[in-house]
This record gives C-alpha cells, sequence and structure tokens, in this order.
C-alpha cells in the first residue's frame, strides 16, 4: 500500500542518498565555488547514531537501497562500519558509495568485506594535466588506479561517472568509451547541471544528442541500446562488441522525474525530497527536539507529499536557489 514514502504522483521512494560529509579532497569547478564553501559546524552534523536511526527508519518504511555520497565520503574515518551497519539492516538490499576514488585503492577490500555492492567513481578526464585544471588537485592516476582495483574486486560494473562540460572535457567521449572495449565498466556521460556557486551556462552544458553522436562517430560498429533497469538515472548503451557499457545522464534536456525513486539526506541532517530547489527539512532538529520515530514519519511523510511532479527546467533552475553539490552529493 501506499505508505509516508509514497508521493502525490504515486512515486514510491524506495533509494536513498546519504551525504556524509560536506568536505572533500578536490576543488572541482562544476561542484563547488572557486572559494570553497563555508562548512557546517561539526555540532550541526549528523552523528553516526543518528544517521543510523534515520536510516533504520527508511528502510523500515520502504527504502531497499543505501547510497554513500559526500563531499567526499571516503574521508570520513568510520565509513567501513558504517557501511557494514547499513548493510545488516534487514530489507536494505544494496550499499552504494559514490566517490571521487583518490582514496579509495586502500580501502576497497574492508569496504567490500563490510558489505559495499555499488560503486561509482568520478573521472572527468583522462589526461592527467587536465586533471589537475578540472579537480584544481592532482591525483589522476590514483583514481585510474581505484578504478582497476575495483575491477579486480570483482565490481561488475565499476560506473565511472564523467560530468562533460564545452570546452572542458567534451572531446574525450570517443576515448573514455574506448575503455569498455575490455573492461566491464559502465561509463556514463552526465549533462552538466545547475547548482549554487557552480557558475552553470547552457553553453558549457553539452546535451545528450551531442554526446551520443560524438561516441557514436568514434565507433563504425554502432551502439545498442540496452534495458534501462528499473529508478536507474541513466540511459544505457553497449558499443557493439565491447564488454562494458556506456550511459548518458539526461538531467537537462530529457528529465527522468516522472520515475524518481529518491530521497536525500544531507550530512547536516537536512531531508531533500528533489536534488533542485530549497523543498527541505530538518531532521536533526526534529530528533535533537525529542521526535519519536512517529514523528518523524510525520515529518518525512509531509516532506514527501510537497514533491513537485517535475524539476523546473535548466533555465529556471539556474536561477533557482539551492546549495551547492558539494553540500547535496549529486
Ligand atoms: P545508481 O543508479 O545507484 O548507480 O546511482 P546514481 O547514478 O543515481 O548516482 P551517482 O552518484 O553516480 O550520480 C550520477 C549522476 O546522476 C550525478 O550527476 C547525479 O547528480 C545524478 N543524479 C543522481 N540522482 C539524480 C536524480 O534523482 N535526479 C537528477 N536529475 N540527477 C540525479
Ligand atoms: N552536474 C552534473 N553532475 C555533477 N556531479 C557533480 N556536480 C555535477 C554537476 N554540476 C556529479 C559528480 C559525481 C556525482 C555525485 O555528481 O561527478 O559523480
Ligand atoms: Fe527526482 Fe528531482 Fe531528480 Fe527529478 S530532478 S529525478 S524529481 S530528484
Amino acid at each position: 500500500g501506499a505508505g509516508v514514502l509514497t508521493d502525490t504522483f504515486g512515486r514510491k521512494h524506495t533509494y536513498l542518498r546519504i551525504s556524509l560529509t560536506e568536505r572533500c579532497n578536490l576543488r572541482c569547478s562544476y561542484c563547488m565555488p572557486a572559494e570553497g564553501i563555508e562548512l557546517s559546524p561539526r555540532e550541526e552534523l549528523l552523528t553516526t547514531e543518528e544517521i543510523m536511526r534515520l536510516a533504520a527508519l527508511f528502510v523500515a518504511a520502504g527504502v531497499d537501497k543505501v547510497r554513500l555520497t559526500g563531499g567526499e565520503p571516503t574521508l570520513r574515518r568510520d565509513l567501513p562500519a558504517l557501511v557494514a551497519r547499513l548493510a545488516a539492516l534487514p530489507g536494505l538490499h544494496a550499499v552504494g558509495l559514490t566517490t571521487n576514488g583518490l582514496m579509495l585503492a586502500r580501502q576497497l577490500p574492508e569496504l567490500r568485506d563490510a558489505g559495499l555492492g555499488l560503486l561509482n567513481i568520478s573521472l572527468d578526464t583522462l589526461r592527467p594535466e587536465r586533471f589537475e585544471r578540472m579537480t584544481r588537485r592532482r591525483g589522476h592516476e590514483r583514481v585510474m588506479a581505484a578504478i582497476l582495483r575495483a575491477v579486480e574486486l570483482g565490481y561488475n560494473p565499476v560506473k565511472v561517472n564523467v560530468v562533460v562540460m564545452r570546452g572542458a572535457n567534451c572531446d574525450e567521449l570517443g576515448d573514455f568509451a574506448a575503455l569498455t572495449a575490455e573492461l566491464p565498466l559502465n561509463v556514463r556521460f552526465i549533462e552538466y547541471m545547475p547548482f549554487d556557486g557552480n557558475v552553470w551556462s547552457d553553453a558549457k552544458l553539452v546535451p545528450f544528442r551531442e554526446m551520443r553522436a560524438a561516441v557514436e562517430a568514434r565507433f563504425p560498429q554502432g551502439l545498442e541500446r540496452l534495458q534501462d533497469p528499473a529508478g536507474e538515472v541513466a540511459k544505457n548503451f553497449r558499443v557493439l562488441g565491447h564488454r562494458g557499457s556506456v550511459s548518458f545522464v539526461t538531467s537537462m534536456t530529457q528529465a527522468f522525474c516522472g520515475d524518481c525513486n529518491r530521497l536525500r539526506l544531507m550530512a547536516d541532517g537536512n531531508l531533500k525530497v528533489c536534488l533542485f530547489g530549497a523543498n527541505e527539512v530538518s531532521l536533526r532538529d526534529a530528533m535533537r527536539e525529542g521526535a519519536s520515530n512517529d514523528d518523524l514519519r510525520a515529518i518525512i511523510g509531509a516532506a514527501v507529499q510537497r514533491k513537485r511532479a517535475a524539476h523546473a527546467g535548466m533555465f529556471e533552475l539556474a536561477r533557482t536557489k539551492n546549495r551547492a553539490m558539494i553540500r547535496i552529493g549529486g
């Protein structure tokens, strides 16, 4: 039946993204302003116990998949322990992580043993000098090593997130797609989205059609369309003959809000019912004021009921107050 996680459009929210920290060891321009962000004071961030209380409550209400994000989630020291506790929640079928991969290779065996099932690694360029320009830090080799380590450890697919920006990396789609020839990667080309402080412009957005044409131009054998698993944000393809796959996340030119199944818990304890806009409610404050689980369910249900049918469109979003992406986690 319809529970607290079903909205007025009949969408069931079975996927919770939890942002574990606002800190990051990279400085990507599409994710944070050049001057950085003001970090929330530590006492305003959820404790591990608060995260676990909320996660258990969401899972009991129907969430079957949790993805841990940031900032950069591997900066959190208790990450393996947290993954293990989440993985043990009855009814939770999958725990995923989205990471920049910089610190990942060494931690990965422990994370896998803790129950980490799904792994998405961000990498926007295959060229080390460009990596430095786009992230304002070094580390390209370490991210590549983490991707290969993840393959060795049996993650299949390893999803590789590429935010495509005109004038930055839009000439590398063919090279990225070529990686899927031998490796079990799912390379995902993502349309550049506007967030506070990321100086988005439609001139820098490379639309899905253009990205797809760029990949097709490189591989004369063509692409086959794959079936998209329910609840995925990507349109999936395979270059004929390749082991892995390529996908396109078309958030701007072909939004997928009608199938949205996501809710987001921010590191500061705010619940966001949509990636965009400022519809947020503080579950932290409620908990710290003594809310019971029933109270929390009522607050969550009311927020879900306020969720819009779809986001407002890219030009409107570029003018709408939101957070910096680094404080949302994607
Ligand atoms: P899985 O489906 O679990 O593999 O994860 P994901 O693709 O949702 O997560 P990931 O963190 O890898 O994000 C990939 C891209 O999709 C990022 O650019 C996210 O911002 C974007 N994204 C994730 N969820 C949503 C969503 O609900 N709406 C929109 N518009 N974009 C999303
Ligand atoms: N547009 C699209 N995707 C973005 N990401 C971060 N900022 C943006 C943006 N402005 C992606 C990252 C990461 C995921 C969580 O979100 O590349 O893989
Ligand atoms: Fe869901 Fe909002 Fe993303 Fe649309 S933009 S898919 S409603 S989170």
